[in-house]
């Protein structure tokens, strides 16, 4: 498919107004997207999980209008969001083309997380897919008769257009977004992981340790720049190829040792092309830096397969198969919690996407 397979030709004119409401989840990368060309192009592949617990949830209300302007309201857990507007204002100017009916309506968007405000978790991908899902149902509603695919792969290539990683929050349990030679996935959206997936894999668990739930320190707008001219850049793009086929041979086999060592060292790698970039970061704290040791140490005495990745900030998610959940929720709230701001942790597991709520 090409991005021309995404632009609505015609469209009913007739419809006054209507709501629609969705939710969705967050995501976490197993190889990560870092680095991208522009019109949010990723450099290299990536796969997630889809998350269940920690998701958004639009409502979008839209009702014709004069004038030829983009016409907004976002209202954040109820009261209205002036922040979030430049966003969004980008966001509308780039999916503009594809979707021509944005400038006959005002649209008020409201929205809210699952998760705690401030909390360090990222609200990009669950909140621009969200909404790209909610302008997906009122686009049916103007007369785009889908099939549940190509709903599914415009909203994901539209939400890729608000934040990239948005674009795998679409579907579940396991997500692979860009071109690549072991899976069938494309530059312009995300796919549900067509390979095996063994049994050890099934409801993976995922806890989010919060060492530090402040604003980002580098955006990801900043730090996907700093691969451009980066000295490591090409060498980390062929990497991610590497690992996600590695990956797929071990999605496939079950082998939770190989699965360990593949995504602690996506996750350091991660953070090394930041401290290894100009300018550079270290987005880890103390507190990250005892609980990567804490777990070495847990699975080194326990023969446990907990292991760590890391998003661009200090926070901690713990991934581990649901057959180790008592254990390690129990290290958790005797070792690791104390690392945490407030002993506040999440627990979430790979679900299967976003969920309509209202049509
Ligand atoms: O979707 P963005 O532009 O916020 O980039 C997110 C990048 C990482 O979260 C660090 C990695 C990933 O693949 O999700």
């Amino acid at each position: 498919m090409t991005a021309q397979d995404f632009i609505l030709k015609s469209y009913n004119t007739n419809i006054e107004k209507g709501t629609v409401k969705w939710s969705s989840p967050s995501n976490i990368a197993l190889v990560k997207y870092w680095g991208k060309k522009e019109h949010q192009i990723p450099e290299n592949p990536s796969i997630s999980f889809t998350l269940s617990n920690c998701k958004t949830i639009t409502e979008l209300t839209y009702t014709k209008k004069e004038g030829n302007d983009f016409s907004f309201d976002v209202y954040f857990e109820g009261k209205m969001n002036e922040a979030f507007k430049p966003k969004i204002q980008t966001f509308f100017e780039r999916i503009e083309q594809y979707m021509p009916f944005l400038r006959d309506y005002h649209f008020k968007i409201d929205t809210e997380n699952t998760f705690p405000h401030s909390s360090g978790i990222a609200s990009s991908a669950s909140g621009m897919s969200a909404l790209a899902l909610c302008l997906m149902s009122v686009e049916e509603e103007l007369g785009g008769d889908y099939s549940n695919d190509y709903f599914n792969k415009k909203a994901s290539f539209l939400a890729r257009l608000g934040s990239g990683s948005a674009c795998r929050s679409i579907e579940g349990e396991l997500v692979v977004w860009g071109a690549n030679e072991s899976t069938e996935s494309s530059d312009l959206f995300g796919i549900p992981f067509d390979g095996q997936v063994h049994e050890n894999f099934k409801n993976y668990q995922d806890t989010i340790l919060l060492v530090d739930k402040g604003e980002k320190q580098v955006s990801s707008t900043v730090g996907h720049k700093l691969m451009y001219g980066h000295p490591f850049a090409q060498l980390r793009f062929s990497q991610a190829h590497d690992n996600l086929a590695k990956l797929k041979t071990v999605l496939a086999s079950g082998d939770l040792e190989t699965f360990v060592k593949i995504v602690e060292s996506e996750a350091l790698t991660l953070h090394a092309m930041m401290m290894t970039s100009m300018p550079y970061f270290i987005l880890m704290k103390p507190n990250t830096l005892d609980i990567i040791n804490r777990i070495w140490k847990y699975r080194e005495e326990h023969k446990s397969n907990v292991c760590f990745t890391l998003d661009a900030g200090a926070n901690v998610h713990l991934l581990y198969p649901e057959s180790e959940q008592t254990a390690i929720h129990e290290f958790i709230e005797t070792d690791l919690a104390k690392y945490c701001q407030n002993e506040h942790f999440i627990h979430d597991f790979a679900g299967k996407g976003a969920q309509l709520i209202k049509n």
